[in-house]
């Protein structure tokens, strides 16, 4: 494993609790996050990344989206400030084009929500556990988006850090030179 300690912080520190409390994140930090969403990176500057989300303010909405997990992500993920789904667009807007980066470039808004959530010391936990047909009705999404990942956001109970015993494959395993399989790194 590379040393940490030249990590960027957010990156290092990022993780995925189900220990969340349901302190308050107020709307000018859901801002800040989401910011970080807006500025990422997507084909053709399409921004493809919808966020479906409601908070603890607003019960009933919360509820609605927990409603939508399988029970083993809804006994942790009650607790959370915020819950939400994410959404790819399926076409470009500027031509009507298939793009097959929608779902590619909501992931990784989300990737950038959940470390600038790090930098901030709130977590997010990402969670394919749940309904989407569903989700796809209830919350009024349309067939031209794809709908990604449901995720719980917010401040965590007790110590914020990831688990010592992180399983992780190695570089030799991920990177590959110019021959598929053979370590680049
Ligand atoms: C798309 C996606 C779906 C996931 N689905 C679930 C889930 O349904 N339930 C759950 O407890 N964790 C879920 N996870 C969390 C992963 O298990 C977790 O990211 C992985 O074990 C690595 O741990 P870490 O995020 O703490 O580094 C999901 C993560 C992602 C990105």
């Amino acid at each position: 494993m590379p040393a940490t300690s030249s990590l960027c912080p957010a990156i290092a520190n990022r993780w995925s609790p189900r220990a969340f409390s349901d302190r308050p994140v107020s709307n000018a930090d859901l801002r800040h996050l989401f910011e970080a969403a807006r500025l990422a990176a997507s084909c053709f500057n399409e921004q493809p990344w919808r966020f479906v989300i409601a908070t603890k303010e607003k019960a009933a909405d919360h509820d609605k989206l927990l409603g939508l997990l399988v029970p083993p992500n809804q006994q942790w993920a009650k607790q959370a400030w915020l819950l939400g789904v994410t959404a790819g667009k399926k076409t470009f807007t500027h031509n009507g084009a298939p793009d097959r980066f929608g779902l590619h470039d909501a992931g990784a808004a989300l990737a950038s929500v959940a470390i600038q959530a790090s930098y901030m010391g709130l977590q997010v936990h990402g969670m394919g556990g749940f309904d989407a047909a569903r989700a796809r009705t209830e919350l009024g999404i349309p067939e031209d988006f794809e709908i990604g990942a449901a995720f719980a956001l917010g401040y965590v109970e007790g110590p914020d850090e990831p688990p010592a015993d992180r399983k992780r494959k190695s570089l030799e395993e991920i990177v590959f030179g110019m021959e598929w399989g053979r370590p680049a790194l």
